[in-house]
């Protein structure tokens, strides 16, 4: 039988993308790489190879399993820098926070290749897209970096209402527990790290379940740019390491991106949650609305963008479509064909879109929804769909898909497309309703009457309305949130920056003792608060 996608051996890897085992055996504690002599965990790729007549998962190295005594050091070495908003890190200036991230993006800079294959290799995502992401990371930080720059500028004035002046400007908020989703393990693990310290707070960074390694090169970068302590990198089981963290009520923000199952225990753990700000991007399971006027071409690519790209393991993906009965033959029958036109198989290869699985037994569980649905009444319309070799899952259109079944509830977070036929337009708006989730939506059509009386509605279900578009989070500047189960607070470059702080503010009686002092302080030049000075 023709195999539908081909693993190489190690010989048939191209030179370009090769690396060699790393046994990672340091964590980043207090300013120091430690080794570690414990247990460690074996870090396998998504991508098979073939060894004689067996093909499994590639072993790409190993990690430090650390326990919960070492944990708790990292704690306390974040907690010890930060010294209760006294550290140096915490009252340092605006301008050597910038230039502290400037030293440390210039590292990451000349890191860029070994950063792209390490995203190569954790997580599968092809060259191109893993090139992207650090990339966009980089961009990421020189605009953090310019944003906060603005953000003095505005702040470097004094203000006066009501006989009192007053200068406000953003502080730290203390102790930052980090952690990132497996599918962006550089760029939405840095979306919340960048701003958390450049605002002045210490970090506690646990990498992703999938992009470990891809740390490693970093690591000297956060030693070097940042002072003792305010930047420690942990590894190994969750319930080892950052449960314990949260039990002892010493973490002030929670950044995490994952499952609300994870988020939710961890929250949970911290005995003042009064005193925990969370910042969450969750479950999402992001609608299609394709209204019979849409042109078909246009749409079918913009959806398969949607669902299939980095194999619809984004937490923007569509997860379902529904389409108008008047045009839902048309409809499936270009879907399925443009679907045979992607190329599907190993990262490297130009143009490739489908890649092999991370997630361990991720292509059991893709096959068990596509079942369940069959067995309740749906078909697999694409030759080959939901077929499965290995870590590779072929993508599957299944249709028609209604409620009772599995996908039409859960996120596949893979690339199956479940499509749903209507003719009434409350039954996707209903959908959305009594959804559990609120990230994003996509509306497809001409008709500006009927797509403006959508908007008006949807807006309310989700926060971000996409018009013949398909549902993304970029660009970085805009607002990334999600109403419901699918997020708590705001991420985009300037929303971070209130996220990890909070505004803060002197304020004086207009009297003549008082304008004296804060004549001398700001001439003088004595305070990093109060000062009118500003960096360019
Ligand atoms: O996985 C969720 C990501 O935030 C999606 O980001 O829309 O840029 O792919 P993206």
């Amino acid at each position: 039988m023709k195999k539908i996608v081909q693993f190489p051996s190690w010989s048939e890897v191209p030179d370009f993308v090769k690396v060699d085992i790393l046994q990672q055996k340091t964590y980043l504690i207090n300013g120091v790489l430690k080794t570690w002599t414990g247990d460690f965990l074996d870090i396998h790729s998504a991508i098979c190879i073939q060894e004689g007549t067996k093909i499994s998962p590639a072993l790409v190295g190993s990690c430090p399993s650390l326990d919960k005594k070492t944990a708790l050091e990292a704690l306390e070495a974040a907690v010890e820098s930060y010294d209760k908003g006294r550290g140096v890190w915490a009252t340092a200036t605006v301008k050597t926070r910038c230039e502290a991230l400037s030293r440390f993006a210039k590292i990451m800079r000349e890191k860029r290749a070994e950063l792209t294959k390490w995203l190569v290799w954790e997580i599968g995502k092809s060259w191109t897209d893993s090139e992207k992401e650090v990339d966009r990371t980089l961009l990421y930080i020189s605009d953090t970096i310019e944003a906060l720059k603005n953000l003095d500028r505005e702040s470097s004035r004094l203000k006066k209402e009501d006989s009192i002046y007053a200068q406000i400007r953003r502080g730290p908020l203390g102790v930052v527990l980090c952690m990132g989703p497996f599918n962006y393990p550089l760029n939405e693990t840095f979306a919340t790290l960048i701003p958390a310290l450049i605002m002045g707070n210490s970090v506690i960074l646990k990498p992703a379940k999938n992009g470990i390694l891809l740390l490693h090169p970093l690591l000297e970068g956060f030693r070097d740019c940042f002072p003792a302590g305010v930047i420690n990198v942990i590894y190994g089981h969750g319930e080892e390491t950052v449960g314990p963290i949260m039990e002892t009520g010493k973490i002030d923000v929670f950044a995490f991106i994952g499952s609300s199952k994870i988020a939710n225990t961890l929250k949970k753990a911290h005995p003042r949650p009064n005193r925990l700000r969370s910042v969450l991007g969750l479950e999402a399971k992001n609608p299609a609305i394709v209204l019979p006027d849409s042109p078909i071409e246009s749409t079918v690519n913009e959806i398969l963008m949607g669902t299939l790209s980095f194999n619809g393991q984004r937490c923007t993906a569509l997860k379902i479509i529904f389409v108008h009965k008047q045009i839902s033959k048309a409809f499936l029958d270009a879907l399925s064909a443009k679907i045979k036109t992607l190329k599907m198989g190993m990262p490297w290869e130009t143009g490739v879109v489908v890649t092999p699985l991370p997630e361990k037994e991720k292509t059991k569980y893709l096959d068990t929804l596509v079942q369940d649905a069959v067995s309740k009444g749906a078909k697999v319309l694409n030759e080959n769909g939901g077929k499965t070799e290995h870590s590779f899952f072929y993508p599957a259109l299944l249709f028609p898909v209604s409620k009772g079944m599995r996908i039409y509830n859960e996120e596949q977070f893979g690339p199956i497309i479940p499509v749903i036929e209507f003719e009434d337009i409350s039954e996707p708006i209903d959908y959305m309703v009594d959804s559990p989730y609120g990230q994003q939506v996509s509306i497809f059509g001409n008709n500006s009457g009927e797509i403006s009386g959508l908007i008006d509605q949807l807006v309310n279900q989700v926060c971000r309305v996409n018009i013949n578009s398909q549902c993304q989070r970029g660009p970085d500047v805009y607002p990334f949130n999600g109403r419901k189960d699918s997020a708590e607070g705001t991420l985009s470059v300037t929303d971070a920056l209130r996220v990890f702080s909070i505004r803060t503010m002197v304020a004086a009686k207009d009297n003549e003792q008082n304008r004296k002092v804060f004549e001398t302080i700001i001439d003088s030049r004595l305070s990093n608060f109060l000062s009118t000075d500003y960096i360019l």
